[in-house]
Order: C-alpha cells, then sequence, then structure tokens
C-alpha cells in the first residue's frame, strides 16, 4: 500500500523514478510524486491520478538533479488530491518525504506543531514527519555530529504507528535518509549508485544486490556508501542479499496485461516448485524445517492464518492436511484471529501465508500466536520479506515477481507448496504409505503438463465471458475442496470484472441463498471429487430448475442434463484438482474484465500489499 522508491546517483533521477514508480504502481495508484534535489532546492512534482499522468507532467521539466525520492499513492488520510499526494516538505522547505504506512498519532502531532506556528497544506498524516523533522533540527537536536540523522531520528522516535520513510534534504545535498517500521523497504546497490524501495522488481533492471532494512533501522545513503544506524544511532553492518530473479520477469513479455502473462506462468511455476522440493537431499522436501515425530503428535491442532487470496490457499491446505495427516486445522482470516484472542499456546503450529511477506494483519497475527509460544511458519514468495523475518521458519514459493493486484500464480505456488508441506508432515507422522506418497508425487509432476492443456484452449471460457460480462450477480458453488476453489474463483470475479458474486458450499445453498436464484442467473459449479459428483450434480439440478444459467468445471465425465456449459479439465488426485480447477476462473474473471474494458491490472479501490490495518 503505497510504493515508495529513491536514487542517488550521477545520472539524472527523474527517469528512473518514474520508471520505478510504474513498477510499484500495483501498490496504489490514486496519485503520485516526485521530489529531487537541484540547485540548492528540493523541486516537487506531483498530482492525483496514475504514474503516466505524472510523468506527462515530469518529463517536459527535464529535472536534473541527480538525488530524489518518489511516491505512488493509495490514499488513506485525506482524498486523492494534487495537496494530498506525497512528497510533503515542511514549511521552509529543507525537507522532502515521502511516506509508505500510517502514522496514528499524526493529530497529536499536528497539534503540537500548529501550536510552535507550523503550518498545513495538506489533509495527510504523513505531512507531519517533513515538519517534525524540522522542529527537532531547529530546537532539539545540537552538537551533534549528523544533524540530519539525529533530527530524523528524534522525530521518527515520536511517531506511533507503520512507516517507511524517505527523506531528502537541500541542507545535506549528498544523502538520502531512509528508516522504516513496519512497512517494508529494500535498498538496491550499485556502482556509484544506490536505490531504494518498497519492493524488489521496481528497481530490478539496476541491481540483485539488496539490503533489507529492519524495522527500527535507519540508514544513511550517499553514491558510494550505505550505512546502517540502530534505534540509538549506533552504526552497525549489514549483509547484502543476491536476489536471482530476471528483470524480465517484471515485465509484461508480449501479454496484454501482467495478469494474463501470470495466469500463463504457472505451469512454469508449478514446475519450478515441484523441482526444487523434490531434489531435496533424502527425500526431505524441506531442509530448514526439523519438525520431530514427537512435535508433531503432541500438537492439539494447526492454525492457517492469511488475507484474501493466500487465506484461500489455506483453506486448500486444510482439506490437504487433515486428510494426509489427521490433524485438526483452522483456517482464520488475519484480521479476525489477531482480535479474537485465539487458543494458542506450545501445542499449536502456525502457519501464515502471505504473497507479499508484508500483510499487516497477517504479520500482527503472526507475532501473537509467538507471544503464545506457538512456532510459527510463514509461507511467502519475497525473501526476506517482514514475515519471513518473524517467522520461526519459512519456505518460499518460487513464482516471481507477483505484479497484478489479482493473484494468480503466487495462489497456485501457495497451494502446490502447501501441499508438499502436507506430504512432509504426513511422512515424519507416518501417517501415509509410502506407495499413497508415490502415487501422489506422481500425479503432482504432471500438473505442469495438465495446466498447459487447459491454458491452450480457452475458447469455451472466452464465449462464456461475453455472455455474462453484463451480469450483476453470479454465484460459485463447489464441495469441500471445490468449495474453496469456488471461493477463490468468486474473488477473483468480483476484484477484477465488479461483479458481485457469492461461493456456496454446494449443499448449503438451500438454506437461504437459493431464494436468490431466478430466471437467467449465472451459477457455476466445480465438481472434482468422484465421491461427491451425483450430490453436487443434485445442487446444480435444484439451480436449473430454477432457472439458472449454468457453466460446470469438473475432470469428471458428467452426463449433460441441461448444463448449460461444461468445461472439461484433466483428471487428476482429488486433492491436486484446486490447482487445474482455478485455471478456467481466473481465465473467466480476466475475459469478463477485458470485455468490460476495465483496468485488469489495476482493479479500483485495491492494492496489492496491504501494509495497513
Ligand atoms: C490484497 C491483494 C490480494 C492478496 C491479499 C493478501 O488484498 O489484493 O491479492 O491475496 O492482499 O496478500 P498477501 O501478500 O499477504 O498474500
Amino acid at each position: 500500500m503505497c510504493g515508495i522508491v529513491g536514487y542517488i546517483g550521477n545520472k539524472k533521477a527523474a527517469p528512473i523514478l518514474l520508471e520505478g514508480l510504474s513498477a510499484l504502481e500495483y501498490r496504489g495508484y490514486d496519485s503520485a510524486g516526485i521530489a529531487v534535489l537541484e540547485n540548492n532546492k528540493i523541486i516537487t512534482k506531483k498530482d492525483k491520478g496514475r504514474v503516466s499522468n505524472l510523468a506527462s507532467i515530469v518529463t517536459p521539466c527535464n529535472l536534473k538533479g541527480s538525488i530524489g525520492i518518489a511516491h505512488t499513492r493509495w490514499a488513506t488520510h485525506g482524498i486523492p488530491s494534487m495537496e494530498n499526494s506525497h512528497p510533503h516538505l515542511d514549511n521552509s522547505s529543507s525537507f522532502g518525504v515521502v511516506h509508505n504506512g500510517i502514522i496514528e498519532n499524526y493529530n497529536d502531532i499536528k497539534l503540537f506543531l500548529i501550536e510552535n506556528g507550523y503550518n498545513f497544506l495538506s489533509q495527510t498524516d504523513t505531512e507531519v514527519i517533513p515538519n517534525l523533522i524540522h522542529y527537532h533540527f531547529k530546537n532539539t537536536v545540537s552538537n551533534y555530529q549528523d544533524k540530519f540523522l539525529a533530527s530524523v531520528k528524534s522525530a521518527v522516535s515520536e511517531l506511533k504507528g507503520s512507516y517507511a520513510i524517505e527523506v531528502i534534504s537541500p541542507l545535506f545535498p549528498d544523502k538520502i535518509i531512509v528508516v522504516r517500521k513496519d512497512s517494508p523497504l529494500v535498498i538496491g546497490i550499485a556502482n556509484g549508485e544506490n536505490y531504494i524501495a518498497s519492493d524488489i522488481p521496481a528497481i530490478l533492471p539496476y541491481t540483485k544486490n539488496f539490503y533489507f532494512l529492519d524495522d527500527n533501522e535507519f540508514a544513511v545513503i550517499s553514491k558510494n556508501t550505505v550505512k546502517f544506524y540502530d534505534n540509538n544511532l549506533l552504526e552497525h553492518k549489514k549483509e547484502t542479499k543476491l536476489i536471482n530473479w530476471d528483470a524480465s520477469s517484471a515485465g509484461k513479455n508480449g501479454y496484454d496485461d501482467y495478469m494474463l502473462k501470470e495466469i500463463y506462468e504457472q505451469p512454469d511455476v508449478i514446475a519450478e516448485t515441484i523441482k526444487t522440493r523434490f531434489s531435496m537431499p533424502n527425500n526431505n522436501y524441506f531442509d530448514n524445517l526439523d519438525f520431530s515425530k514427537e512435535y508433531l503428535e503432541s500438537l492439539n491442532n494447526i492454525y492457517i492464518v492469511a488475507c484474501g487470496t493466500a487465506m484461500h490457499a489455506g483453506l486448500v491446505g486444510k482439506n490437504v492436511i487433515e486428510n494426509l495427516c489427521r490433524i485438526p486445522v483452522e483456517v482464520d482470516i488475519a484480521s479476525e484471529f489477531r482480535y479474537r484472542n485465539p487458543i494458542v499456546n506450545d501445542k499449536t503450529l502456525c502457519i501464515y501465508i502471505s504473497q507479499s511477506g508484508e500483510t499487516a494483519d497477517t504479520i500482527a497475527a503472526l507475532k501473537l500466536a509467538k507471544s503464545k509460544g506457538a512456532k510459527t511458519l510463514a509461507i511467502s514468495n519475497v525473501f526476506g520479506s517482514s514475515i519471513t523475518r518473524e517467522a520461526d521458519y519459512t519456505i518460499y514459493t518460487h513464482a516471481g515477481p507477483e505484479i497484478a493486484v489479482a493473484s494468480t500464480k503466487a495462489y497456485s505456488a501457495q497451494v502446490i507448496l502447501i501441499t508438499i508441506f502436507a506430504m512432509y508432515l504426513a511422512e515424519v507422522l507416518g501417517t501415509i504409505s509410502s506407495e499413497d506418497i508415490s502415487k501422489l508425487k506422481l500425479e503432482i509432476t504432471e500438473l505442469p503438463k495438465k495446466l498447459e492443456t487447459i491454458l491452450n484452449d480457452t475458447t469455451q471460457i472466452k464465449k462464456f465471458a461475453k455472455i455474462v460480462c453484463t451480469e450483476k450477480d453470479m454465484f460459485f458453488l463447489g464441495r469441500n475442496i471445490d468449495y474453496c476453489t469456488a471461493l477463490e474463483g468468486s474473488l477473483k470475479l468480483k476484484e477484477i470484472s465488479y461483479i458481485h458474486s457469492e461461493a456456496y458450499a454446494s449443499g448449503e445453498l438451500k438454506h437461504g441463498p437459493i431464494a436468490l436464484i431466478e430466471n437467467g442467473i449465472t451459477v457455476i459449479g466445480i465438481i472434482t471429487n468422484p465421491e461427491l459428483v451425483e450430490k453436487s450434480l443434485s445442487n446444480i439440478q435444484e439451480v436449473i430448475t430454477r432457472g439458472a444459467k449454468t457453466l460446470v468445471i469438473t475432470n469428471q465425465s458428467l452426463p449433460n442434463n441441461n448444463i448449460d456449459n461444461i468445461i472439461k479439465i484433466p483428471e487428476t488426485h482429488p486433492l491436486l484438482a484446486p490447482i487445474l480447477s482455478i485455471i478456467p476462473l481466473q481465465l473467466l474473471s480476466y475475459y469478463i474484465a477485458k470485455s468490460k474494458e476495465l483496468d485488469v491490472d489495476k482493479p479500483r479501490n485495491l492494492a496489492k500489499s496491504v501494509t495497513v490495518e
């Protein structure tokens, strides 16, 4: 939520900042701005609207400064407007700040600053930061060898909430100061120049060497050096990490939209995850996990906690773990878990799934479980992300950068990874026979080819998308593991096509929502479990009888029975079916959104990385 970029080097900063902002636009896109140091002044250009709009303002100015900061906004305090766009300056224009996060006590600070003669131009929480830095610079910090850093530190120690902040000042024209707490920030190292960003893809074209800033850690960044300081301003050393993502993997590669590209990347993503896990020595899928049989047997239950699509991957995980390991699994929404005093202790294993690894509620839910003595395992796609640094253990999905706001390939990677994790648990516990493991492994290795089969023929899906794109409501039905797919299919539809939809467990429909089924309404059924075919078909018949238009996604041979459309997907092990059955639903949402000429990659009101509560 909100993306920040920074550059310091010998090149013109503005084009680099604009490019970085475009790559980060998935974090927020209601306004954007940059500030560069030029002729001993901070030059700021900003406006509401997309980064392309900002580019049309910045490019003709031909800004020459080679130090700059930039921001793309997802509004919290104050509507999207020029005044509320970042960067924000203090009243004397001595300090320029961009900020990702929320300052919870900004009202108190604002009142204090107003009493001390400061004026405010925006409704944002952020504007207090440059003014507070200025206040400390003038009034409290003295005789300190680095007055800039000391003033930033004094200001930051008054802030409550979450922040990743970049600060520039014409008084100190050779450095950028950054600090973070509960909002992400990475520093990319290159030769004679350094880059800053909320997320790796923004600066991947320039470097693969990154520093990951920790909470309450300050960095003073110049062209040739990066110095790190703790909360007491004691300097310390830090190691860079090599990130082997290919810069082109953060581009569109000829596809119209990132989402479509990411849907089509799924066979490779699944293949990569399988290859990595099945080629570990001693058939041990995870070399960093050391759960003993005694520990696993001592568990009362497992929690899987996440938000959005990641939570749906958790629901699939519940089905797989309970089936293979016979341990009760509860799935919870992170924002609920953290406030409901969950029953968690050292007999609970808590698993947190987060593509970005930065979702505020998921991180808070993890911290809570840790404080209650549970072991915590993170499943994340982003190396070094906040959640991976908080968790006792981390296993990574290898989905590569996911740019489209609506998650597709990260979901599949999460589902396959948690499935392999369930196999690992089952083998340690001895709850699965070697024969069953071999069968499952064989089916897993065949998934990438089966995914390709679905992706190679999308005619039926495109046709159906055209038919239903003007609808206002839809229903998704499934039983057991297919219900998880129904939930995720329904979420995809809402996110990018703005069509209201409900996902229901097929058998539950008749307990209320069937009252909404009337002539012409679209119902999408997912039927993959051979043992539940008849029951699921009966539920479809119930809606057909009431006039529904139906699409069924299945790997079974179904009698037609008046179903309007059947999309056949390849057969697989019932526990693996969600990896295949979600693909037509991802494509359906995509093509519906395209038919409605919507911005598929940047749906209204959403952001990819939700770093606020
Ligand atoms: C946002 C995104 C979703 C994502 C969810 C959780 O709502 O729009 O696509 O599933 O956050 O994100 P995470 O990074 O924790 O998986």
